[in-house]
């Protein structure tokens, strides 16, 4: 007999979900992505995937890690990943990492062009979700930046969540989510939609220099170049402490030599000590 997956949800479940179901669904979400599952997201598992269930018009957990398990479930995979990520984001989240970009990196930068420099900026948003963390840089680089369309500049931003990333890449969101977006860039860079009061666009120059792609960070990084900034931020934390490491320690490799790493408030980069170079507040340079 297999025991049900505990929690407080337990007794109103629908769908039969048993610990086997369970630790099916966390170890292969782990090796998919590197989240790691605790037990007390037992409830949030069985919440997130009764959804796929019903969207398969499927009966039971038993019959969706069946699926899983078979070589026909690996269409449902994307979706299962997509259903398991948390995806919690916003318009100049952290803000100070926006204002140090402003006036720490962009004058750095902008002083090395003038002095003879290439006048090429590349900014990674790396676990974009969908992508306000990627568009709130683009306005920084736009309005601070001098004589920034005279610049190589990008901003590639990247999830393993295939929806997210489809998501960033139409630049529209709902209306009450650009709030915190400081009143002169909201004006400069949010357009409304005709016939759609809850709605925003994100202006065609935001959106011609942020790339949105799929990728997942514990694979094959496919970018050849450096990048001067990376946003790692509210990823990490979902990961082990060993994965965490190896994650920024190729950080680490992918930045310029003089290049900023932006992680999440409640990170540490305490396994990757010896290539980083704390400047306070969560930013970060290589050592
Ligand atoms: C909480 S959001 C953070 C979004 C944004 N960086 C911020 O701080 O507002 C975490 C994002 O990391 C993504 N993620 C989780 N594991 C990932 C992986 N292995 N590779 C790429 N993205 C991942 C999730 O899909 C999710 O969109």
């Amino acid at each position: 007999m297999s025991l049900p997956a505990g929690g407080q949800a337990e007794r109103h479940r629908q769908f039969g979900f048993t610990a086997e179901h369970f630790a099916f669904i966390v170890g292969l979400v782990r090796e998919r992505t590197g989240i790691v599952l605790a037990d007390n997201k037992q409830d949030m598992v069985y919440g997130r995937l009764t959804r796929r269930l019903r969207a398969l018009s499927l009966d039971s957990f038993a019959d969706y890690v069946a699926l899983l398990r078979s070589s026909a479930g690996a269409a449902e995979l994307t979706a299962f990943t997509n259903a398991l990520t948390t995806n919690l984001t916003s318009f100049f989240r952290e803000s100070h990492h926006f204002d140090h970009l402003r006036d720490a990196v962009l004058p750095r930068l902008a002083a090395r062009a003038a002095a003879g420099g290439e006048r090429r900026l590349r900014i990674w948003s790396a676990g974009c979700s969908s992508g306000e963390e990627a568009y709130s840089a683009a306005m920084v680089v736009l309005s601070a930046l001098p004589e920034a369309d005279r610049w190589d500049a990008r901003i590639l931003a990247t999830d393993i969540d295939s929806s997210m990333v489809a998501h960033g890449r139409e630049g529209l969101y709902d209306a009450e989510r650009v709030a915190r977006v400081p009143a002169d860039l909201r004006r400069r860079f949010v357009e409304t939609v005709p016939g759609r009061s809850d709605k925003v666009r994100m202006a065609a120059p935001l959106r011609r220099i942020v790339a949105f792609k799929r990728l997942n960070l514990l694979g094959r990084w496919p970018m050849a170049g450096r990048f001067d900034v990376v946003f790692c931020r509210n990823v990490a934390i979902y990961f082990d402490k060993p994965t965490q490491a190896t994650l920024h320690r190729r950080l680490a490799e992918i930045l310029t030599d003089d290049g900023v790493l932006y992680i999440g408030h409640s990170e540490t980069l305490a396994a990757a000590t010896e290539v980083f170079r704390g400047h306070g507040r969560t930013i970060y340079s290589k050592a």
